[in-house]
């Protein structure tokens, strides 16, 4: 049965190498991106986040398949008229929801504008195709941190308390969730919850240098002095293959319903942030421990090497552990599996070296 998939986000780096994991799925028909921005913008942005995560130019068979709507994801009815909003709902046979504001420390009422704002609106176009018959599966792009300052073992599902969070951003994705969770008595709907998520584990390939590449980029340049990434615990990181491939998988073969799957890597595969650093040292072809940067030299780039490092604190010191058996159960037979962060490190540096951390990345043609 062939599948129209709506998606947002794709811009982003979850959203752009789903797509074009999709692009490529011979069920899936036809692809509607929604993206921000005018019509000559939107179009050429979306391509352009596609295409840094190919080596190669992107196929006129694939770009035919993609449909670029342009709107807003915190508009009613995304900004369109409403018999716009009802047709497109009419069409659609999955929906995956990725855009967000990922940054941590927005005061929390913009934050949930743009998160939990966004989500609800999602949930009334899902709830439109669903009133319609089209809907086959919906899936919400959650964060495995939504469990705040939680440690030890974090399961999937049953947890109840209300975490301490971090950050503004976990607060509102954790009330994302709750949106969704209602939702599951009348949606087929998934909640999918990645670690930090890294590029591509084969070819290191990424379209946007945030998140874990900054302290990366810090250690990888010998920006960080003395300074040392606190703490022993491990750090839960996955590549963006595994994320898109997981959430094409699950999506498509409409399981996981009514469930959250947590999209991690678990301790066992998991490296301290010490080691992440020594690791992404040598790639970077530094020694493995650091020489401290002369006194005279430039208080201006520990501090904020040091600042970048305190906002990642609480993920580098908490010890705790995923567990991801739904995931595992979903994904059972699929071939896909997640690998350890020590193992393809070198393949993240190398390709941000490559790269000059994003200054030569290929554009669209
Ligand atoms: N990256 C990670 O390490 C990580 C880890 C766990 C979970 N996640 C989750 O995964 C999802 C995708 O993350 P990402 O890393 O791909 O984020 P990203 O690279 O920052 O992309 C965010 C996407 O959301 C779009 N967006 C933001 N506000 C919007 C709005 N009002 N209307 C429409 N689109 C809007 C952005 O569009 P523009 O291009 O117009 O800004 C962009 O396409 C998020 O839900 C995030 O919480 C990410």
């Amino acid at each position: 049965m062939q599948s129209t998939v709506f998606i947002t986000g794709g811009t982003g780096l979850v959203g752009a190498d789903i797509i074009r994991r999709l692009l490529r799925d011979d069920s899936v028909e036809r692809v509607i991106a929604l993206v921000r921005g005018s019509k000559q913008t939107a179009l050429p942005r979306l391509v352009d986040s596609v295409q840094k995560l190919e080596s190669a130019p992107l196929e006129v068979r694939m770009l035919e398949k993609l449909t670029v709507v342009c709107g807003d994801v915190t508009q009613a009815h995304f900004g369109w008229p409403q018999q716009d909003w009802l047709a497109c709902a009419r069409r659609v046979t999955h929906i995956i929801h990725s855009a967000a504001d990922v940054r941590f420390h927005l005061p929390l009422e913009d934050a949930r504008r743009v998160n939990v704002g966004g989500t609800r609106i999602m949930l009334a176009f899902a709830e439109q195709a669903a009133d319609a018959g089209s809907l086959r599966h919906f899936a919400y792009i959650s964060t495995a941190y939504v469990c705040g300052d939680r440690g030890g073992v974090i399961l999937e599902e049953g947890d109840v308390c209300l975490p301490r969070f971090t950050n503004s951003y976990e607060q509102s994705k954790w009330e994302c969730e709750q949106l969704v969770r209602e939702a599951f008595a009348d949606l087929p709907a998934t909640i999918f919850r990645p670690s930090i998520i890294v590029g591509d584990a084969r070819t290191g390939r990424t379209n946007a240098f945030k998140a874990l590449y900054m302290p990366l980029r810090f250690i990888a340049r010998n920006l960080l002095g003395g300074v040392v990434p606190p703490g022993d615990a491990p750090l839960d990181v996955v590549p963006v293959d595994y994320v898109s491939r997981a959430v094409c998988h699950v999506l498509l073969s409409c399981k996981g319903a009514g469930h959250t799957l947590h999209l991690t890597a678990g301790a066992a595969r998991s490296s301290s942030a010490a080691e992440i650093a020594v690791r992404a040292r040598l790639a970077a072809g530094l020694p493995g421990v650091p020489d401290p940067l002369p006194q005279n030299a430039s208080a201006r780039r520990d501090s904020a090497g040091a600042q970048v490092l305190a906002s990642f604190a609480p993920y580098m010191t908490c010890r705790r552990d995923f567990d991801d058996t739904n995931t595992r159960a979903a994904l059972a037979g699929s071939g896909i599996t997640v690998p350890a962060f020590r193992n393809y490190l070198d393949v993240i540096i190398g390709f941000c070296l490559e790269t000059g951390w994003g200054k030569r990345l290929p554009q669209a043609a």
